[in-house]
């Protein structure tokens, strides 16, 4: 293989944070119609984490965006993104507070909404600015406290969403570095943004003036046609993605989903043709995290051992938008704390 020295982005550092209370699938059946095998067969979900009250997405990124920071050896970042979709306050940004509890006062914070692809689409702004040389080390984390937006009496949201957060150092190397992030494929699809909604307190239905509609005020969610989308989406966004990095199907070690569903996750598989041992999952143990189902995902399966140094690792992921993207890697020795 020929030596690749283009400027790069290089994954040096992960780092997760799990709230600690652990909601079951029979806990959710106390208090909703549902059961323990419903939400199983459908889902794959056995149990999710919720944050307490007095909890919120900063604290969750803080966490997460520190243990990233000692896993990459300490020492500062010049950019911090925060992908979210639940920020502390609907004004300012959430990435501001978070890295100035990191210790990172000054550097150039800001926040990046695209739900579940949120974390994607931020890894792929964080190559541009390492790449574009405005910065040299980023740190990226995706977090979100979903349960907070929930109808608590909409059983089939509620089922499947938790909390959490997950983040990743960035740092200027070259294109054939283990760790070189890219190719990607990014997407969105506005035409079908009422699939998947919060419909007020934004612009169009804010809180001053009319009240609310408290109908208006919970995430919506129409489940089957979001199904096909997502299986569609991420099926064609990392076959593209594939394509570009010249990579074959039988290349992939490994392939990191977006833990939305794990029948979406065997259906995207099976379009693709990779082997089921190939997939890497959680959604099991903390169903559709958001933002930070990616790194959690990739975090755990390393920690497991599942995805080594080495392993050519294949990023794919969808959501509310809507919104899709995938990249590649090729795993990095990094310290995984
Ligand atoms: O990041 C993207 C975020 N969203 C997603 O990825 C969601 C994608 N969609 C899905 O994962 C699935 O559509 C769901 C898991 C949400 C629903 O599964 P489904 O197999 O598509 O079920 P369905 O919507 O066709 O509903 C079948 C039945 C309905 O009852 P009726 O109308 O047949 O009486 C639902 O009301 O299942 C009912 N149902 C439930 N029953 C027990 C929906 N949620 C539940 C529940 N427990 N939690």
């Amino acid at each position: 293989m020929t030596a690749d020295h283009r400027r790069a982005a290089v994954l040096c550092g992960i780092g997760t944070w799990l709230p600690p209370r652990v909601v079951t699938n029979d806990d959710l059946a106390q208090q909703l119609d549902t059961s323990d095998e419903w939400i199983r067969s459908r889902t794959g979900i056995r149990e999710r984490r919720v944050i307490d009250p007095g909890t919120s997405t900063s604290d969750l990124a803080v966490e997460a965006g520190a243990r990233a920071l000692k896993s990459a050896g300490g020492g500062n970042v010049d950019l911090v993104i925060v992908a979210t979709t639940t920020p502390d306050h609907p004004c300012p940004s959430t990435a501001p507070e978070v890295a100035s509890r990191l210790g990172l006062t000054g550097v150039p914070a800001f926040d990046l909404n695209a739900v579940c692809a949120g974390f994607v689409y931020s890894l792929a702004t964080a190559v541009g600015h390492i790449v574009a040389g405005i910065a040299s080390r980023v740190l990226v984390i995706g977090a979100d406290t979903f349960t907070t937006v929930l109808n608590p009496h909409d059983r089939t949201t509620v089922a499947i969403f938790g909390d959490g957060a997950g983040a990743v150092v960035l740092r200027a190397g070259t294109a054939d570095e283990p760790g070189a992030l890219g190719p990607f494929d990014l997407g969105s699809d506005g035409t079908n943004a009422e699939l998947l909604i919060v419909p007020a307190g934004g612009s169009r239905q804010r809180g001053s003036g009319q009240p609310l509609d408290p109908a208006d005020v919970h995430f919506r969610m129409d489940g089957q046609p979001v199904f096909r989308n997502a299986v569609t989406r991420m099926s064609e966004s990392a076959a593209k993605v594939l394509a570009q990095a010249g990579w074959r199907i039988e290349d992939v070690d490994r392939f990191a989903c977006h833990q939305a569903n794990a029948r979406i996750l065997t259906a995207v598989a099976r379009t693709l043709e990779v082997p089921e041992e190939r997939v890497v999952m959680n959604v099991d143990r903390v169903g559709n995290t958001v933002a930070a189902s990616i790194p959690l995902v990739l975090a755990d399966a390393a920690a497991a051992g599942d995805i080594v140094p080495g392993h050519r690792v294949l990023i794919t992921s969808f959501g509310a938008g809507l919104g899709w993207g995938s990249t590649v890697i090729t795993w990095p020795d990094i310290d995984l704390g």
